[in-house]
């Protein structure tokens, strides 16, 4: 069998490898499934991306960013609900002993598009029933349970084991930890918006397709905090954003399909019930688009309803086809008040924000002043207990008061109390306004995947001068190196001329990349294969006329530009400002 590539991601992984986009870390030690290092290229891609989406995600929409440790205690992700219920089905081979994804088998061999929401016995059943078997060595898997395995890395804190810590899943959880302080920072005010990208880890149980399934990874999340009555998003400026939609109702119909439409009338038709979920599916099919993600090649996927993390009230998920599979790069939730009312039980802050009303209200407040010289004598060490079932009785059914009597229950024996006794009073009250804890809608972005889809749809095969070319179509904008600068042979005076202009372009803040070495052509296909989108070649005639020739990646065509306006003029194409079919 040959060793070719045969589809683009095989190709992409060698180039990526080849050209120091990404690969295996720790290769000198034989590597360890899902841990990637970004070479010099990629590391410059991936901070490009981040760039881009802080300017949209923060910068844009006005919202704060911090930066948390990846290392949180124990009781965050007891509360966070993480350690309970952040699974993955497990399956693990009763021959090789290899451990697999048992939704993913099923979801590889079968019909079922969504196994993850099935629950585990039915999963067990349909691996028996399609008689499935070990993708590592063919045994047979019928009859093997299927086990919920929790994706945390596990690690202690300080020497012994006494104070137990895991490695975040998800950056959220470090902004939703720190909503006391943070909303001081927001001056108490609703909505506002906290950002973070970061690293976040997952002990994934087959990592797989390189960087799209790693244990380490980096995502960009945004978490809005909202008055769950008032706040409102700005529909009008996505209203008219075309989108790809696959609703649930349509993955659950027989000859279900996706839907072209626009986030207004999504939001109107109730495709998308929620009003903040549409706006950020509107920006981000926007932001997607002007990073490279290729549009015919871009969804967004409602979750089903058992497939839903265990915070979530509804999800969509940003999809990108990369070799027919699709894929999710993104995950925007409704997490409902669900994180901050777990973080106000299980700890002694407040994770609420206090609303003032337009108006101060008056109330009416039933109270209790309990006559202790009556329940001291009468109770004994139950009388503090029999105080507080008079005040929640009072504050919940104040009618109970209207007799002579109340009746208290007290391990299961009804006592009644007369009602002289209780101090019973109701009186009025002025109060400015109320806590509430705030609702989240969460957009979370996996960094790794973008890089990964935005290098996938951006691959071209071409032939240039009878000869076959490979080149990444990328944004001029997220491009690791902007502009190539050459000297046309090695010559002193070339040389000295090509590192001058280097020097100017990088004044100007571009990312320039200096090359001497090899033949022109082959200094070109270099550039074309690491996607940059210009290069700049001295020749002798440069050292007479002060102009040099530059060459645009994607059509191969050269113009003649005096050298001193090169720094301006390449600016202006990175900016957008300028294309190059425009140039003199
Ligand atoms: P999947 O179903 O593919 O495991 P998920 O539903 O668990 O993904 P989320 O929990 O929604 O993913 O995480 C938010 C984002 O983080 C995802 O959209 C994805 O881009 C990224 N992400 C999640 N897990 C990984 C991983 N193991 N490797 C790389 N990126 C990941
Ligand atoms: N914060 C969303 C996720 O990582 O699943």
């Amino acid at each position: 069998m040959s060793d070719e590539p045969t589809n683009t991601s095989e190709k992409l992984v060698e180039l990526a490898k080849r050209r120091g986009y990404f690969f295996q870390s720790a290769g000198a030690y034989g590597g360890v499934g899902g841990f990637y290092t970004f070479g010099p290229q990629g590391a410059a891609l991936k901070g490009n991306l981040e760039d881009a989406w802080r300017e949209r995600y923060a910068v844009g929409e006005g919202h704060m960013e911090i930066d948390a440790p990846t290392i949180m205690p124990e009781p965050v992700f007891e509360a966070s609900g993480h350690l309970e219920g952040f699974d993955d089905m497990l399956i693990e081979c009763p021959d090789c002993g290899q451990s697999h994804r048992a939704d993913h088998l099923v979801e590889d061999n079968t019909e079922y598009e969504d196994a993850e929401s099935l629950p585990i016995p039915e999963v067990e059943e349909i691996v028996a029933e399609y008689e499935l078997v070990c993708p590592s060595c063919g045994a047979g898997l019928a009859g093997v349970a299927v086990e919920n395995f929790n994706l945390m890395f596990a690690t202690n804190i300080g020497p012994g084991d006494s104070q137990p810590g895991y490695m975040r899943p998800e950056t959220a959880q470090g902004i939703f930890v720190e909503f006391p302080r943070l909303k001081e920072y927001a001056r108490n005010q609703l909505p506002f918006g906290v950002t973070q990208i970061g690293r976040a880890y997952r002990n994934e149980i087959s990592p797989r397709r390189s960087i799209i399934r790693t244990r380490e990874f980096t995502q960009a999340e945004l978490e809005l905090f909202l008055d769950p009555e008032e706040d409102e998003p700005d529909l009008s400026a996505v209203a008219d954003v075309a989108v790809t939609l696959y609703p649930a109702s349509e993955q659950q119909a027989d000859d279900g399909t996706t839907v072209e439409t626009t986030i207004g009338e999504a939001v109107d038709d109730g495709t998308i019930a929620d009003p903040w979920i549409g706006y950020f599916l509107g920006i981000s099919q926007e932001w997607y688009e002007s990073v490279g993600v290729d549009m015919d090649r871009f969804r967004f996927r409602q979750h089903l309803s058992g497939e839903r993390a265990h915070y979530a009230s509804d999800c969509w998920d940003a999809e990108s086809e990369i070799d027919g599979n699709w894929i999710e790069i993104a995950g925007f939730a409704h997490r409902g008040n669900y994180d901050l009312s777990k973080h106000q039980a299980h700890s002694d802050e407040r994770f609420t924000i206090f609303k003032q009303y337009d108006e101060p209200k008056t109330v009416e407040r039933a109270t209790v002043d309990p006559d202790m010289s009556y329940l001291g004598p009468e109770f004994g060490g139950d009388a503090g207990t029999v105080v507080e079932k008079l005040e929640e009785l009072a504050e919940r059914d104040r009618a109970a008061f209207d007799g002579d009597t109340v009746e208290i229950d007290l391990e299961g024996e009804t006592h009644e109390i007369p009602v002289e006794r209780c101090g019973f009073s109701v009186d009025e009250e002025t109060i400015a306004g109320e806590h509430i804890v705030p609702n989240v809608v969460e957009p979370s972005f996996g960094v790794d995947r973008l890089v990964y889809t935005v290098l996938h749809h951006a691959y071209r095969e071409d032939e240039v001068d009878g000869e076959e070319r490979t080149y990444l179509e990328l944004d001029p904008e997220v491009a690791p190196t902007f502009v190539g600068v050459f000297p046309l042979q090695s010559d002193d005076d070339l040389e000295r001329e090509a590192q001058a202009i280097a020097a100017e372009l990088r004044a100007e803040g571009l990312s320039v990349t200096y090359d001497d070495s090899g033949n022109i052509g082959r200094r070109y296909r270099r550039q074309d294969e690491v996607g940059t989108p210009f290069c700049v070649t001295v020749d002798y005639e440069s050292l007479d006329d002060e102009a040099v020739t530059v060459r645009e990646r994607d059509s191969t065509a050269q113009k003649r530009l005096p050298i001193d306006e090169l720094p301006e003029t390449l600016a202006a194409l990175r900016a957008g400002d300028l294309a190059f079919d425009d140039l003199e």
